[in-house]
C-alpha cells in the first residue's frame, strides 16, 4: 500500500518578510523551510507514518544503530521554479532508484519510487512559497531526503526500525559572479571508496572518508580533491561530491566507467545522453591519471569538468599534486563544450528548452 502523508501544520511559520529576506540570499544549505517528510518503516509493519510536520530537532535515543555503525543513505536533488510559476524537478526517479540502490547495499529497507515522489510533492505543496522566483539566475530548493537506522540497539545487524525524512532548502546560484574553474588535488594517500566497500551508494560514510583528502587539498591551496582508484592509485574517480568528464581534441567526451566505487551521478547521466545531440561521442572508461597530466600539455585534452546536481557543471582548472601541477584549459569561465553542456542542462531544468527526454517531473 502507498504512503500519504498526513499534513501537520506550523502554527508559527517564517513570516513573509524572513522568507523574503533568505529567499534574497539563500546560500547552500543553510536555511530551511517550515515543514519537513517523515515516515516509518518497521520489520513487522513495513512503511507507515507518513507525514508532514513542522522542520524541528528530531529526537533519536544515544544507542540508535545510525549514531554508531552509520547505516544510513541520503539523496539531493532540486526543484525549480518555471516561468508560468509552476515546480518541477529533474529525473526525481532516478533519485529514487539510486536511493534504492544505495539502501540495498546498507541493507536498508527501500522506499518505493511512488512514495519518494509523493514525499518531494507533499513537501513542496506545503512549502511552495520557499521555491525561488524564476528569473533570480540559479536558484532553486534543495531537498535532501534521508533514510536511516533509528532502533535504539547496540548489536551490528540491520536496523528493525528505519526513519525516511525529507528536508527542504532554498539554494542561491552556485556562480554568483561567473563560472570559476576550480583547482584540484590529487588525493594519493586517501581513497575515497574501495572494491566491493560502499562507493556506488550515497552513504555518509564515504563524506567522511574524502575529508582528510578534502582538507590536504585545501592546505595546498586547492579547491577539491579528486579521488583515484585506491588498489592502484592510477586510475581517475571522482571528487568527493561530483563526477568528471574530459573533453578531448578529436570529440569525445571521456568518463570514468562505472566500477562499483563511484556515484552513478544524475548529471553524469544525462550529460552521456546530451552528448551526441552535441557532437561529442561519449566515452566510458578507465582513465590513467597520467592522460589527462600529459593530455592538457599536450593538447590531447581541450578541457575538463566536474557535473553534480549542486552546481550542474564546474569548469576545472589545474590539476595539482606533490611536487607538481598540470596546466589548466579552462581559462576565466571554462570552456566552450563545458559552457555548452551547462547552458543544454540548465535550460531544460528551468523549462527554457523543451524536455524532449521527459526528464521534468511536476512538484506543484
Ligand atoms: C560522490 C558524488 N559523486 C557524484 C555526485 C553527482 O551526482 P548527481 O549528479 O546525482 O548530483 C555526487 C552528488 O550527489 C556525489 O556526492
Amino acid at each position: 500500500m502507498s504512503l500519504t502523508f498526513d499534513l501537520e501544520r506550523r502554527p508559527d511559520p517564517a513570516s513573509d518578510e524572513r522568507r523574503a529576506e533568505i529567499l534574497a540570499n539563500p546560500g547552500f544549505g543553510v536555511y530551511f523551510t517550515d515543514h519537513m517528510a517523515s515516515a516509518t518503516w518497521t520489520r513487522d509493519g513495513g512503511w507507515h507514518d507518513g507525514r508532514i510536520h513542522p522542520y524541528g530537532p528530531i529526537t533519536i535515543m544515544p544507542s540508535a544503530a545510525v549514531l554508531h555503525y552509520a547505516q544510513e543513505v541520503f539523496e539531493g536533488l532540486k526543484a525549480y521554479r518555471h516561468e508560468d510559476g509552476s515546480v518541477w524537478s529533474f529525473r526525481p526517479e532516478a533519485n529514487a532508484e539510486r536511493m534504492q540502490r544505495s539502501a540495498r547495499r546498507l541493507a536498508l529497507p527501500e522506499l518505493p519510487t511512488d512514495d519518494f515522489l509523493a514525499s518531494l510533492r507533499a513537501l513542496v505543496e506545503v512549502d511552495e512559497a520557499w521555491v525561488p522566483a524564476f528569473g533570480t539566475g540559479e536558484t532553486s530548493l534543495y531537498l535532501r531526503p534521508f533514510l536511516y537506522a533509528s532502533e535504539a540497539f547496540l548489536g551490528v545487524r540491520p536496523a528493525n526500525e528505519v526513519t525516511y525524512s525529507v528536508i527542504a532548502s532554498p539554494a542561491g546560484a552556485y556562480f554568483p559572479r561567473g563560472l570559476k574553474p576550480v583547482r584540484l588535488w590529487i588525493s594519493e594517500h586517501y581513497a575515497r571508496a574501495g572494491v566491493g566497500g560502499t562507493g556506488a551508494a550515497k552513504t555518509g560514510g564515504n563524506y567522511a572518508s574524502s575529508l582528510a583528502g578534502q582538507l590536504e587539498g585545501i592546505e595546498h591551496g586547492c579547491d577539491q580533491a579528486v579521488f583515484l582508484d585506491s588498489a592502484t592509485h592510477t586510475y581517475i574517480e571522482e571528487l568527493g561530491g561530483m563526477n568528471l568528464f574530459l573533453v578531448t581534441d578529436d570529440g569525445r567526451l571521456l568518463t570514468p566507467e562505472l566500477t562499483g566505487t563511484i556515484l552513478e551521478g544524475v548529471t553524469r547521466s544525462s550529460i552521456l545522453e546530451l552528448a551526441k545531440d552535441l557532437g561529442l561521442e561519449p566515452e566510458e572508461r578507465r582513465i590513467e591519471i597520467q592522460e589527462w597530466k600529459d593530455g592538457v600539455r599536450d593538447g590531447h585534452i581541450r578541457e575538463v569538468f566536474a557535473c553534480g546536481t549542486a552546481a550542474v557543471i564546474t569548469p576545472v582548472g589545474e590539476l595539482c599534486w606533490d611536487g607538481g601541477e598540470a596546466p589548466s584549459t579552462a581559462g576565466d569561465e571554462g570552456g566552450e563544450v563545458t559552457r555548452s553542456i551547462r547552458q543544454a542542462l540548465l535550460d531544460v531544468q528551468y523549462g527554457r528548452a523543451e524536455d524532449s527526454r521527459g526528464w521534468l517531473t511536476r512538484l506543484a
